[in-house]
């Protein structure tokens, strides 16, 4: 699905990407870790198509990015989602509008399609719920379902549990491993988290200063929601 060649991407101050090569199959889970700073964020911009890379290529279904003509690019970025670490939500839309407004950019309607996510990512009770209503957990499962309206093959996930306390994490990770079953999407999971990499990627890519140092292959677990209390789950983890 997506080959880089020795990408480079340089701004005026920094060399934000050196050297980068990796290929990744459909359908995979491929975490990104490293530090700030490390390039993050400058590579899934190059992998949305939202930027080029200043030398090398960026192959996306065996196509180079750069040969892409602006309306193939077009094409090619409404097969990419994208959930952020703010969510990203606007805040005059109701939780269905900002779902439906991916759609409604092309526009499209498809009312029980929305519906049926909402319901996937748990959030039908809120459909008419706005933004600054929801906790931060529910944000983000709105955002998700958003970024899967137009039923992407790829979705990025650009530090997207980062704001989120443990148990919102583990149900935006669950999530993520429910979305990758019912869709066989591709994801790639940015995040300086390491535990949560650990649960959710097959294989994780690590960055250093703009570098790619390796990959390191990993068993991702699949996510039970415990049911014990919050205070049972306060004792188990501080008598670690
Ligand atoms: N548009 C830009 N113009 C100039 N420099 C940039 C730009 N975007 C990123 N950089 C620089 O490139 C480097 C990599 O930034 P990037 O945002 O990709 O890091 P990151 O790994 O996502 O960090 P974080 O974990 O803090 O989000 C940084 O030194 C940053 O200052
Ligand atoms: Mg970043």
């Amino acid at each position: 699905m997506y080959t880089l060649n020795h990408v480079f991407k340089t701004y005026p101050s920094t060399e934000a990407l050196t050297d980068i090569s990796f290929s990744v199959e459909n359908g995979e889970i491929v975490g990104v870790v490293g530090k700030s700073g490390s390039g993050k964020s400058t590579l899934l911009r190059l992998l949305n198509l939202l930027e080029v890379p200043t030398s090398g290529e960026v192959v996306i279904e065996n196509r180079d990015s750069k040969e892409l003509s602006k309306n193939e690019t077009r094409k090619q970025k409404q097969n990419i989602g994208m959930v952020f670490q703010q969510y990203n939500l606007l805040n005059n839309l109701t939780v269905k509008e900002n779902v439906a407004l991916p759609l409604k950019m092309v526009k499209q309607k498809k009312d029980a399609w929305v519906d049926e996510l909402l319901t996937f990512v748990g959030m039908a009770h809120k459909s008419q719920s706005y933004p600054a209503q929801l906790s931060g957990g529910e944000k983000q499962r709105v955002a998700l379902a958003r970024a899967l309206v137009r039923q992407p093959d790829v979705l990025l996930c650009d530090e997207a549990t980062s704001s989120l306390d443990e148990q919102n994490t583990d149900e935006v990770v669950r999530l993520l491993q429910k979305t990758h079953q019912e869709f066989g999407i591709t994801i790639f999971f940015v995040s300086h988290e390491l535990e949560t990499v650990k649960k959710l990627c097959q294989r994780v890519l690590v960055m250093e200063a703009g570098k790619l140092l390796g990959e390191v292959e990993n068993q991702p677990v699949d996510i039970q929601m415990n049911d014990s209390s919050y205070l049972e789950t306060v004792q188990r983890r501080l008598a670690r």
